[in-house]
């Protein structure tokens, strides 16, 4: 069964990732892509951890901002992700990669909620359960 978080987060503590977010985005490492994006999650005691994306010459050794975040999160001494809010600028919302959803999986319950945010507004608001149906968890190996 997946876990349920343990308390609902507020659109205050949302928008805070998203300040969040936005703010760590403009330390990106990103000279070839040229797509600056920041993210940020709130864990089990309230703390928020942020992270950029950091892009690699050899190409395939970048790696999300999503991923940045949650590395903070662990380092910190944290295992829970209560929320997430995910900052770029682009036509459609900035939704995490398919490998960002799965990294985020192992330490968000379904419910967890998810803001993508441009520079100016939230554009969508939606959970991990939306952007990664029927996961795979740690629960599947206990
Ligand atoms: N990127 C992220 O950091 N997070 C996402 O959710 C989508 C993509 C980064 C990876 C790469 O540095 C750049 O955006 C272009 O793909």
């Amino acid at each position: 069964m997946t876990p349920t978080n343990p308390a609902p987060v507020s659109d205050a503590e949302l928008q805070a990732l998203v300040d969040a977010a936005r703010a760590v985005r403009a330390h990106g490492h990103a000279p070839y892509s040229n797509f600056l994006v920041g993210a940020a999650v709130l864990d089990e005691a309230g703390r928020m951890h942020a992270g950029c994306n950091v892009e690699n010459a050899a190409y395939p050794q970048g790696w999300c901002a999503e991923t940045s975040a949650l590395a903070h999160l662990v380092s910190a001494g944290g295992r829970r992700v209560r929320a997430v809010a995910v900052v770029g600028v682009a036509a459609d919302p900035v939704t995490p990669c398919g490998g960002c959803r799965q990294k985020l999986r192992e330490f968000a319950a379904g419910d967890c909620p998810v803001w993508i945010a441009d520079l100016n507004t939230v554009r969508l608001r939606t959970t991990l359960a939306d952007l990664l149906p029927h996961s795979f968890g740690p629960e599947h190996l206990t």
